[in-house]
This record gives structure tokens, sequence and C-alpha cells, in this order.
């Protein structure tokens, strides 16, 4: 997969050299550009935001850095076929559908992903429609409350994907058995000594049964959800 990203921080991604997203670019199964959208602008002050039209609070991003951007990622004609995938551009945003554990399997398979890291109040809406006539575009957001740009919600992104491509987890079982994977929170893990601190390991998970072991489980991913997530229950079967 190919994962471009614009951005006024670039540096904010520096984080992706190391741990599995790290070794993921190293045996290519995942490669990065990471790009400053401040290189797009062409006064002394690099200015990519203004005040709004209409008034309001805050600053907008300018549409210009933006469309030199895109101009060099997606090419200059509007539908012109870059490096022979179709990208899929994400802008992450509050006004966005939700990312969950679905949208990252979807976005897992991909060839090809952008993401526009907004900051200040937004980008101008016209930055979207244009985009949006050459290419796929969605705007996603991490969850309901405001954060200062996009960045950080798209290092969430690239690593809940990221880890979904085959190969970048080592042991494709862990990913089978965790949190949201069926619906459910995960259970309680536990390794040695069976005994720490007064705190005993249940004694279900000692006794070699297999079976009994996998409906406890079950079981302990039921109680836990219905307890804090009550919600996810009413989206599927269990
Ligand atoms: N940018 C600001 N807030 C955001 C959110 N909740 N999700 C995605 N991008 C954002």
């Amino acid at each position: 997969m190919r994962i471009d990203i614009v951005t006024i921080f670039p540096s904010f991604f520096d984080v992706l050299d190391i741990s599995l997203l790290g070794k993921a670019r190293q045996s290519g199964i995942i490669e990065l550009g990471v790009h400053d959208l401040r290189d797009h602008t062409h006064d002394r002050h690099r200015t990519v935001d203004d005040t709004p039209y209409g008034g309001g609070a805050g600053m907008v991003m300018k549409p210009e850095p933006w469309g030199e951007a895109f101009d060099e990622l997606l090419g200059e004609q509007p539908g012109a076929a870059v490096a022979g995938a179709d990208p899929l551009v994400i802008f992450p945003s509050p006004a966005g559908e939700v990312f969950t554990q679905a949208t990252a399997r979807a976005l897992a398979h991909e060839q090809r992903l952008v993401f526009g890291c907004g900051r200040y109040e937004g980008i101008d809406q016209r930055v979207f429609d244009h985009v949006a006539s050459r290419a796929r575009v969605k705007l996603v957001s991490m969850g309901d409350y405001v954060l200062n740009g996009g960045e950080v919600a798209v290092m969430a992104m690239i690593e809940a994907i990221g880890r979904l491509i085959p190969g970048v987890v080592g042991n494709p079982e862990s990913l089978v058995e965790e949190s949201h994977e069926n619906g459910l929170l995960e259970y309680p893990s536990y390794t040695k000594p069976a005994s720490w601190r007064g705190l005993e390991v249940p004694p279900v998970l000692l006794s070699g049964n297999h079976g009994a072991i996998a409906a406890w489980r079950h079981e302990q991913q039921l109680e836990r959800t219905r307890r804090v997530r009550p919600d996810l229950l009413d989206l599927g079967e269990h």
C-alpha cells in the first residue's frame, strides 16, 4: 500500500519509522510519503490560512497550496491516473463518518491512500469539491470530540489500517481475537506468574480445558461489552 500525507507538521509522522509500521516500511509492505503543505506556498511567510468569508472566529486553510499539493499527488488533469492505483483521499474531520474497525478493514484493501491534514477552523470547501472531481474522497472522524488538527487522527488511522495489511503483524491469529473483531470487546488476558500480589489468575485458564477456556472468554467478552459498551450489543448477534 502507498500512503501519502499532506500536513503542515511533517515531523509529526517521524514516529512511523519505528515499531511494526517502521518494519512494514522497511520491508516494502507500506510505502509512505509525507509532504509539507507549506512547500506549495509562494509568499515570504509561507501562509496557509486566511480569515473566513462571512466572518466568524478562527482561520480557514487557503485553497491554493492544497490545490498544488494534490496536483502533484493526483496529477493535474481531472481523472489523471497516477502510478496505476485509484487513490482514495481521506480528510480527517469531526464532520466526517466515524472511523471504526470496519472502516479500517475496508481501507486495508486500498492500494493508495492520500491523507490531507487540516488545521485551524478547517479547509476551504472548494478543496474537497475539486479533489472529488478527480479522486474518491472521504471525510473521516475519530470520534465526537475536536482535535487541533488531523495529524493525530491520521496517525491512529494508519496504525489501525496498517496492522490489518497481511505481513505487518507477525502472527495474524492475534488479529482475530481482539476487541471489535467479533463486535465485542476483548476478554481479559493473563500471563505468568499464576499468583501476583495476592491476585490469582482465574483457575479455568490453568485447567487445560480448551472448550471451557473458550466459553469463559466469550462470557467475559459479553459481560464486559454489556457493562462498558452496551451500544455494541444492539448492532449484531452474539
Ligand atoms: N480534526 C479535528 N477533530 C477531529 C476528529 N474528531 N476526527 C478527525 N479529525 C479531526
